[in-house]
Order: structure tokens, then C-alpha cells, then sequence
């Protein structure tokens, strides 16, 4: 096959099954915005390379796809929206809503990744973001709508995993390590290289107290969050700076107790992020059969004073909508997408076909989805082709049904058939919806 008939590496088709699971997933996440007061808002895909990379991350960086315009400008397909929405914010909300400013939005991101199961160079993201909030509160916020959104999407066994920069970020500060040096720290933890963060630690004449410590905080990962936060006072008591990031982090995990979410988080001082600018909580969500992460997130404090803002602190975090589909595919959570009623409208004869196109407008009218049958088959034929396409209903319009106004509704499933009004039909074919929005 001619190679022109591929999707380019790592892009992606969605089929219509695909689809409809993905557009599933957008409209839980659509109906959460609403829930929880969130403006949805879209921004460009192609924005400034250098806005994008500021606070990236190394590895983030590497995979962007950067080209130059035609005007010459250096520009990228942005690999994530929270720059994106720090920009938009900045040059329209800043002054003129009083805060904090909620935003939503959901679009395409593109990283220049190894295609894999779960990870791919196109990917669909959510988000929800808090500007001007500095307070708890917020940041438990974010960690409600991530539950809920996990709760709604039928998804029972999954684990929010918590963490916080500040309090790592604060011992290397104390042992006078400069902040792209706690960068480069930061994304070695992420990907998992203890051995290199501590080889560096050395070169950097770090002290026997804080290799020590970091060895121990490291391996905190409890699902009794209180007593994991006892543990991380003993090990970090030498650190006074680390004080403000811990009395934070208790405060988050006192206010999620009060929301009733508590039982699905672990505490996870292991935990860091990629991308380079988090300054406070971070958070990745897990479903019980898929490795990787469907969402993550946190509080990012400097990132709009950065980009030339006034200073602002924001928290927010970003679902990632094809992992979370395909966790749902692998929990079989999906089932109940195909219960929508297929109708198809069928005229009995030729001199009735444009009275079966009427037909099937009228009862889209009364709401009710359905198709005309558009191949011009036979009456035999179309109904056999309406039953091994799992069609649930014909409505057949001859030409006596045509003169008094009527149409025959024949339910495949049954074998019932009925001849009504035609404004009766809405009480014939009950409106069953493939729209299910986890409600
Ligand atoms: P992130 O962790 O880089 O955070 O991405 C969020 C989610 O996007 C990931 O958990 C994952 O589900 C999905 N994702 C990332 N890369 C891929 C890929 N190559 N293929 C498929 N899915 C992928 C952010 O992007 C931040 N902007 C989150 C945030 C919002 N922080 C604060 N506000």
C-alpha cells in the first residue's frame, strides 16, 4: 500500500468506535468544568518555541516539534496547554477578572515520543486550572475534580499519588544548590535515575545530612497519609526551610479528608514531574491495569510572573484522554456506550422515496436519532441489512402509511411491529442516547 494511505508516525485516526470512547471521556470531563465552575477556553496549537520551552523540562524539550514559519518565526506544536493557558490568562484575564480565574479546555498535543502502548507523538489532553489562588484549598480542589473525574468515568480501584517539590526543592536550597541544578535533580527523579541524582549530589559536594535524608524521603510511599507525613517530619526536622512545604502539604491532606477522598491517595515523596515548573504540590493519577500515569498535575506558583506577569499562583492539572480510554478499554468500563438506538427509515417503494426523506426529518424533530436508508436497497433486503447491523428499529414507509400520515415502526429485537402517526413516533422509539456523560 502506498505509504501516502498511513497516518505519519505516531499521528493517529480515530475510527468511529475509537471515537465515540474518546468523545466519552471529553464530554465527563466537558460536564466537570461545569460542575466545578471551570470556563472552558482554546488556544492555538502552534505557539512561540520559546514560551513552550521556558519551563519544559530537558526531556519535554527535546520532544517538541519546532519549525520555523514562513515568517521566519521559531515556532512549536505545543506538547501541553498550561504555558498555553498562562499566556491566554495574562494577555486577557489578568486585570480584568477579579480571581481566582478557572479555566477548562481540551485539545491535541503533539511530543516527539517512541510510539508505545499508552504514549503517543498525538494525544488528546484535558485541563483545569486555578489562577490567583495561593491557599490550600485550591490545590485540593484540583485533587477532588481528579477524583470525581475518575469516580464518574467508572474507573473504582485507581490511586492519586502525592507529592511536593518544595520540600526537595528546599533541602537542595539549603545545601546552596542552584535552581537549574534542582531542575536537572528534579527530572532525574522523575525518570526514575537515583543513582545519577545522587552521583551529581556528590560532585556537587552535597553533605553526608542531606544525601541521608534524601535517601530516606525518597522511599516514602504510604497510603496512610498522616503517618507518612510523621515519617517525613522525623527525616526533614534538620531542614527548617522545609517547614512552609510540609505545613502545606498537611493542610492539603486535611482539607481531602474533608472532601471524602482520601482513601484513594498515596503519599509519594519519590514523586516529581517533568516539566520544570512546579513549585508546590504535584499529583499523578494510576488506573489499576495500565503502568503509566492518565493525569498529572500540581501547583506552579512563578510560572505567569515568569512570562511577564503580574505574580500569580496557579494550581491545576491535565487528564490525558486517550491513556484514559485505553485504561477503560483494558477495565471494560465502555460496555454501556453501545446502547444507543439505531433507527433506519426505509422506504417500501420507489414512489415513496421522497416522502421517506420528509419522514426521517420529522423524526429527527422529535429528537429521535435515526438514518434514511440511502442505497435505494429493497424492502427485504434493507431489513435484513438493518438486522445484521444491529439496528434496533425500521420504520417502513409504504404507500398507504404515506397517505394517512403513518408509519410502521418494526422493533428488530422483538419482531413487534406497529403502524402510528407519525407524530406518535417519539412514544414508539424510546430516545436512548450514546451520549453518556458519566452522570
Ligand atoms: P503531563 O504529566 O506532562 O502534565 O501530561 C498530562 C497527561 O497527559 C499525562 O499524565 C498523560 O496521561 C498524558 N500524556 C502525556 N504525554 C503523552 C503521550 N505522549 N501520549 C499519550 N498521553 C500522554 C502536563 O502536561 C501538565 N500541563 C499538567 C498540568 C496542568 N499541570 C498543571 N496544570
Amino acid at each position: 500500500m502506498s505509504k501516502l494511505i498511513k497516518t505519519v508516525r505516531g499521528m493517529r485516526d480515530f475510527l468511529p468506535e475509537e471515537k465515540a470512547k474518546l468523545d466519552h471521556v471529553i464530554n465527563v470531563v466537558r460536564n466537570l468544568f461545569e460542575k466545578y465552575g471551570y470556563d472552558e477556553v482554546s488556544m492555538p496549537i502552534v505557539e512561540n518555541f520559546e514560551l513552550l520551552a521556558m519551563k519544559a523540562g530537558e526531556d519535554i524539550r527535546k520532544r517538541m516539534f519546532v519549525f520555523e514559519d514562513k515568517g521566519g518565526r521559531t515556532v512549536a506544536l505545543r506538547p501541553e496547554m498550561t504555558p498555553s493557558v498562562a499566556r491566554l490568562f495574562i494577555d486577557s484575564l489578568m486585570k480584568a477578572v477579579p480571581k481566582p480565574v478557572k479555566l477548562g479546555y481540551i485539545g491535541p498535543c503533539f511530543r516527539y515520543e517512541e510510539p508505545q502502548m499508552g504514549r503517543y507523538r498525538e494525544f488528546w489532553q484535558g485541563g483545569f486550572e486555578v489562577f490567583g489562588s495561593p491557599h490550600p484549598e485550591a490545590d485540593a480542589e484540583i485533587l477532588a475534580i481528579a477524583h470525581d473525574m475518575m469516580t464518574s468515568l467508572g474507573f473504582e480501584k485507581f490511586q492519586l499519588r502525592l507529592g511536593h517539590v518544595g520540600i526537595i526543592r528546599s533541602i537542595l536550597k539549603q545545601e546552596g544548590i542552584e535552581e537549574d541544578y534542582q531542575d536537572r535533580i528534579m527530572g532525574m527523579i522523575d525518570a526514575d535515575k537515583k543513582t545519577e541524582v545522587f552521583g551529581l549530589l556528590a560532585e556537587l559536594d552535597t553533605s553526608e545530612k542531606c544525601m541521608k535524608s534524601l535517601t530516606q524521603l525518597l522511599k516514602i510511599k504510604d497510603e496512610d497519609l498522616k503517618g507518612g507525613l510523621k515519617k517525613a517530619q522525623e527525616i526533614v526536622g534538620d531542614f527548617p526551610n522545609t517547614r512552609k512545604a510540609m505545613k502545606n502539604l498537611h493542610q492539603i491532606v486535611e482539607i481531602t479528608e474533608a472532601q471524602g477522598i482520601i482513601g484513594k491517595i498515596q503519599l509519594d515523596l519519590s514523586l516529581a514531574r517533568g516539566l520544570e515548573y512546579y513549585t508546590g504540590m504535584i499529583f499523578e493519577i494510576f488506573a489499576r491495569k495500565l503502568p503509566i500515569a492518565i493525569g498529572g498535575g500540581g501547583r506552579y506558583d512563578k510560572l505567569v510572573e515568569l512570562f511577564g506577569g503580574v505574580p500569580t499562583p496557579a494550581v491545576g492539572f491535565s487528564p490525558g484522554l486517550d491513556r484514559i480510554a485505553l485504561a477503560m478499554d483494558k477495565e471494560g468500563l465502555f460496555a454501556d456506550l453501545s446502547k444507543r438506538n439505531k433507527v433506519l427509515v426505509v422506504p417500501a417503494s420507489e414512489d415513496v422515496y421522497s416522502h421517506a426523506a420528509g419522514v426521517v426529518q420529522e423524526l429527527r424533530r422529535q429528537n429521535i436519532p435515526c438514518e434514511l436508508e440511502l442505497m435505494r436497497r429493497s424492502l427485504k433486503r434493507s431489513l435484513s441489512f438493518a438486522s445484521n447491523s444491529n439496528y434496533d428499529y425500521v420504520v417502513i414507509v409504504g404507500k398507504r402509511e404515506m397517505e394517512k400520515g403513518e408509519i410502521t415502526v418494526k422493533n428488530l429485537k422483538t419482531g413487534e411491529q406497529k403502524t402510528v402517526s407519525i407524530d406518535k413516533a417519539h412514544k414508539e422509539i424510546p430516545n436512548v442516547s450514546r451520549k453518556n456523560t458519566g452522570e
